[in-house]
């Protein structure tokens, strides 16, 4: 659905935002063909100029009229306005790869992690979600372990950074930062309390069942991932003042036996996957370990012996990279293979 060309005009809406700058620079870092790039936000910054390339970009402002002679679409301005705009785009011929909650789980719609599920592109009508992204990096590692034991049930908590929240969340941690430093009062507009030297175990918002959006999100969207309604999930999700790369506590329960050093030698092989763990030399992944890199980490890999087939492991991934605009980028270079 995707005409073969040598390259592409690209557009990215929401380009001003974290998600977006970072699509920008995942582009051109892996040199995705891009033959014009086109920037939205909104009316805000209608004007403001953009660096891709040695080149200056202005941003647009969309309507409906602006995705005509688009072939790509990334869209990472919030799930109200992927509502509005994604068939909009879609309807003229682009293909739109969403990194908004919108179409996750449309079942007209695929949810793809490349190293996961890349064969769901083939069923597409225009519109590619990309998922969430603490689901993201928790797949990648589930994926190998459901193949060679069957994972019957998994219990996550995630730490995750503010930068999956956008901008301004990034710019009140470092502002509250500063504030306390300086004896100043603190301000807090993003979040409901105080992030700086803080955690907080809401993320999204608060559901009958108890659960945040972010906890069922991670639920639902594996099972649609994975292609497999058997994995039960069961989430905690928790905002860290950390700035880039989500972590995630992972305790798997599967039907087969493996040992550590079992899933240690699975996940070596597992594409996007970094083995990082050795504890003995204090080599486990953190945020900073895996900031500004592709791979998601994974680290602690223990059995856990309160059951009998289960493991416990920590796994890190930079959210706005393979959380977001990598993934995001994978799914098109897959589109054009
Ligand atoms: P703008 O910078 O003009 O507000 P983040 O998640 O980091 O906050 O980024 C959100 C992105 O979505 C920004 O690029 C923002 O643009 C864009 N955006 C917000 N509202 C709209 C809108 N109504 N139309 C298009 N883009 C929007």
């Amino acid at each position: 659905m995707l005409k073969k060309k040598g390259s592409y005009v690209v557009a990215v809406v929401g380009a001003t935002g974290a998600v977006g700058q970072e699509m920008i620079q995942t582009l051109i870092q892996r040199d995705f063909p891009v033959d014009r790039l086109r920037l939205f936000a909104s009316e805000r910054s209608e004007g403001k100029e953009l660096e891709y390339r040695d080149k200056k970009l202005r941003v647009e402002k969309i309507t409906e009229d602006s995705f005509k002679g688009i072939d790509i679409a990334l869209f990472s301005a919030g799930a109200e306005r992927s509502k509005i705009w994604a068939p909009i785009a879609a309807k003229s011929g682009c293909v739109v790869i969403d990194n908004s909650s919108q179409w996750r789980m449309d079942p007209e719609v695929p949810l793809v992690v490349p190293e996961v599920n890349p064969y769901d592109l083939s069923w597409h009508k225009g519109i590619i979600a990309n998922p969430n992204c603490s689901t993201i990096q928790m797949v990648v590692v589930l994926k190998p372990i459901h193949d060679a034991a069957k994972i019957k049930r998994v219990v996550v908590t995630t730490f995750q950074a503010v930068s999956g929240t956008g901008m301004k969340a990034m710019d009140e941690l470092m502002q509250q930062t500063s504030d306390i430093m300086n004896f100043k009062e603190i301000r807090t507009n993003v979040y409901p309390y105080q992030i700086a030297f803080n955690v907080l175990p809401h993320i999204d918002k608060f559901l009958e069942n108890g659960y945040t959006k972010e906890e069922m999100k991670m639920v639902n969207e594996t099972k649609k991932i994975m292609g497999d309604n058997t994995v039960k999930v069961t989430a905690t999700t928790v905002r860290v003042p950390v700035f880039r790369g989500h972590s995630e506590s992972l305790n798997i329960e599967t039907e087969k036996k493996l040992s550590a050093n079992e899933a240690r030698a699975i996940l070596s092989e597992a594409r996007g996957v970094l083995v990082y763990d050795a504890p003995e030399k204090n080599i486990y992944p953190m945020p900073l370990t895996a900031a500004d890199k592709d791979d998601t980490y994974v680290g602690r890999i223990r059995e856990d012996e309160s059951i009998e087939c289960g493991l416990n492991m920590w796994i890190v991934s930079d959210n706005l990279r393979k959380g977001a605009a990598l993934n995001a980028v994978q799914i098109a270079e897959e589109l054009i293979k």
